[in-house]
């Protein structure tokens, strides 16, 4: 899958680096060459000489050699390559490219470079949570960056959190799917995320826990394949992927107009968390606390936006996609719920609390489809967000 292609591969200097000589070989081991860039604080985890021996390359390690210069100066460097990628990314290696510094090797590669750039970050798990890293993240995502991990885990340092490298194996999934030559170039594909608010009165409304996370993985994922992506999203708390349409709404009703309003699409991914029930008649002032004691609230139903779309008689996606969170019985009513809406897949994941799914940053789920059920095992929610893009791009081909 990866023969004759050329990986430029920056490491870091996190404790992670020790999986990055695996990676090389892992790499290497499915037809890539891999080109080892160390940035000085690296070396005190990996030596030039395994990074070498691994890669059976010259390792690049400093802006100013002149024999590098010669012999590849280093804007070739970074733009001989297919894939640009960074593992471990170091809070501040990303905090260097977010700020578009140039002061080594590596940050001026990275800058320098034309080509795609994956990065696999690692940290002890409150620098990944500082708002400085999360800042610099999402203006990476932004800037069209693509991540793996980090995962979730015990970590060197002896806590425990997101901030884990990437396992080898996974950092060769996303290496992969960034090598794709587009496969969903030319394809449309919408995608709802996020919860709905439905109101009560012009300040107070009925909302759900849902954060966006992996409605916003998929459709950055999407797009990442090529993909012209439709984003229909309520208010969630992430950020919208760059270069999608981004449609924000805030209602269930408004979500389906918006949806009608962005077809017709190729395939339709429906990962809002949409309130089953409105206020009947949302007062149109602010409720007082009077002399009638407690308001009651009567409720109405929503219009089901899968089940809508999924059963319409022209124009519908080919492909259509749900999601069902349950907590008991995940197979059965996840199955049921695929034929009772008409959906062709359903994304099934059990949130009962002690799987620590809800609102963490793993996710299990299982596809099922009319050929039968198949179980994903554990991964970060981009991981299960890329594995769906790319099953997606599979079934439109
Ligand atoms: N969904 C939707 N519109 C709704 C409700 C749900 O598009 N009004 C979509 C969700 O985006 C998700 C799928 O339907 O893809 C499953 O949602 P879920 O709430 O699990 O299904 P329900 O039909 O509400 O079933 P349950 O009785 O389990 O709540």
């Amino acid at each position: 899958m990866l023969a004759g292609k050329r990986i430029l591969l920056i490491i870091g200097g996190g404790i992670a680096a020790f999986k990055s000589l695996d990676l090389i070989r892992r790499l290497r081991e499915r037809g890539a060459e891999v080109v080892p860039v160390l940035t000085k604080a690296s070396e005190e985890f990996v030596t030039p000489l395994s990074a070498s021996a691994l890669a059976a390359q010259k390792v690049y390690r400093d802006l100013f050699d002149l024999t590098d210069e010669a012999e590849m100066g280093h804007i070739e460097l970074s733009r001989a390559a297919d894939l640009v990628v960074v593992a471990p990314a170091t809070a501040d290696l990303m905090a260097k490219m977010a700020g578009g510094h140039a002061n080594d090797l590596a940050s001026t590669l990275l800058l320098a470079t034309d080509k795609r750039v994956l990065i696999a970050p690692a940290m002890n798990v409150r620098m990944w949570e500082h708002p400085a890293t999360q800042r610099n993240l999402a203006t990476l995502q932004g800037d069209g960056i693509l991540t793996v991990g980090p995962d979730e885990g015990d970590m060197a340092c002896g806590e425990y959190g997101p901030g884990r490298m990437a396992e080898p194996l996974a950092i060769v999934a996303a290496v992969e799917v960034a090598l794709m030559d587009g496969p969903l170039n030319g394809k449309h594909v919408l995608v709802t995320s996020g919860p709905t608010h439905e109101p009560i009165d012009p300040v107070r409304y009925i909302a759900n826990r849902s954060s966006g996370a992996q409605g916003t993985a998929i459709a950055r994922a999407l797009s990442a394949l090529g993909a012209k992506v439709s984003f229909v999203t309520g208010p969630a708390d992430v950020p919208p992927p760059a270069g999608v349409d981004v449609i924000r709404v805030q209602t269930a009703q408004q979500m389906l107009e918006a949806v009608q309003t962005a077809l017709p699409a190729d395939a339709g991914v429906f990962a809002a968390a949409v309130a089953d029930w409105r206020v009947a008649s949302a007062s149109e002032s602010k409720i007082k606390k009077g002399e009638d004691g407690t308001p009651s609230l009567e409720f109405a139903e929503n219009p089901d936006i899968l089940a809508t779309v999924s059963q319409m008689k022209a124009g519908r996606p080919s492909l259509v996609v749900g999601f069902a969170a349950e907590t008991d019985d995940v197979i059965a009513h996840a199955t049921a719920k695929r034929e009772r809406k008409g959906c062709d897949w359903i994304i099934a994941n059990d949130v009962s609390p002690e799987t620590g799914i809800m609102g963490g940053s793993e996710n299990a789920v299982t596809l099922i489809s009319e050929d039968g059920s198949d179980a994903w095992p554990r991964m970060s929610k981009d991981d299960v967000a890329r594995k769906i893009a790319v099953a997606i791009a599979e079934a439109l081909s």
